[in-house]
């Protein structure tokens, strides 16, 4: 079931949004070789928490058999990582390093959901047109996120932009409805078919999130349940927001 949104709980979704826009202006102030993974992870929940906001991540249980909870505030993948890094006091990022960080924020009952992929000091020029692309995609995807059009509008202009620049889109992971849940109906693959899927409609809150491969689009998930990287060691990126459908343009909530 997609979920509708009144006024007042599109407030609340904004604001849980807010807050995770806050942290990644945070983050993008501080980030630089020599941290650890936890320290970021640290800054992002310490924003949430000085928000007021629960960083609905640490403690998510999937309710899949065999799937641990999820132990942090934020996923921190670096690299060939595409999702789900957990952090770790010994992972030190380093100059050259693109750092995908996906946090989620729970305030007033609502959820607000994004992702980023940052630059450490100075990236090749192949990883970051693979970051800009990515970003890229999101927005190309968001021109259909308005009534009348359908989710597979969506994911088909941001698959079809991702593979005109000679990259993959991830296949097993996909966008998803967000409101009093962190997953609601409907999923948003990064790819498919114009003109099929669910109707949009006002009031429909929906985070739509490129991951994005530089070579083939082949996943391995890592021993420890949760940390999914490239088969084929090329670097990925991770660009999501919680977007908020209108009866005109879609207004994105986790951008200030
Ligand atoms: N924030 C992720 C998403 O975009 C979910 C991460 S799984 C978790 O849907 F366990 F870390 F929460
Ligand atoms: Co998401």
């Amino acid at each position: 079931m997609i979920t509708i949104k009144s006024k007042k709980e599109i407030e609340n979704m904004k604001e849980a949004c807010k807050i995770v826009a806050l942290a990644y202006k945070e983050i993008e102030k501080v980030i630089k070789p020599g941290m650890t993974t936890f320290e970021l992870d640290k800054i992002i929940e310490d924003v949430m928490k000085k928000n007021g906001a629960i960083p609905a991540e640490k403690g998510y249980n999937p309710g899949i058999k065999g799937v641990p909870t999820y132990p942090a505030a934020t996923c921190i993948s670096i690299n060939d990582e595409v999702i789900h890094g957990i952090p770790s006091k010994t992972r030190y990022i380093k100059e050259g390093d693109i750092v995908s960080i996906d946090t989620v924020a729970l305030k007033n009952g609502f959820h607000g959901d994004a992702a980023r992929t940052f630059a450490v000091g100075k990236i090749s020029k192949e990883a970051q047109r693979l970051i800009n692309v990515t970003k890229q995609a999101f927005f190309e995807g968001i021109k259909y996120a308005k009534p009348g059009n359908r989710i597979g509008d969506i994911s088909h202009a941001i698959g079809e932009y991702v593979h005109s620049q000679g990259y993959s889109v991830v296949r097993e992971f996909q966008g998803h409805g967000i409101g009093k849940q962190m997953h609601e109906d409907p999923g948003i693959p990064n790819y498919g078919k114009a003109g099929k899927g669910p109707r949009l409609e006002p009031g429909m809150t929906l985070a739509v999130e490129p991951m994005v491969i530089q070579g083939k689009h082949n996943i391995l998930e890592l021993e420890d349940g949760w940390t999914i990287i490239t088969e084929d060691g090329s670097l990925a990126a991770h660009y999501e927001n919680t977007i908020l459908i209108t009866e005109k343009e879609p207004e994105v909530l986790t951008i200030l």
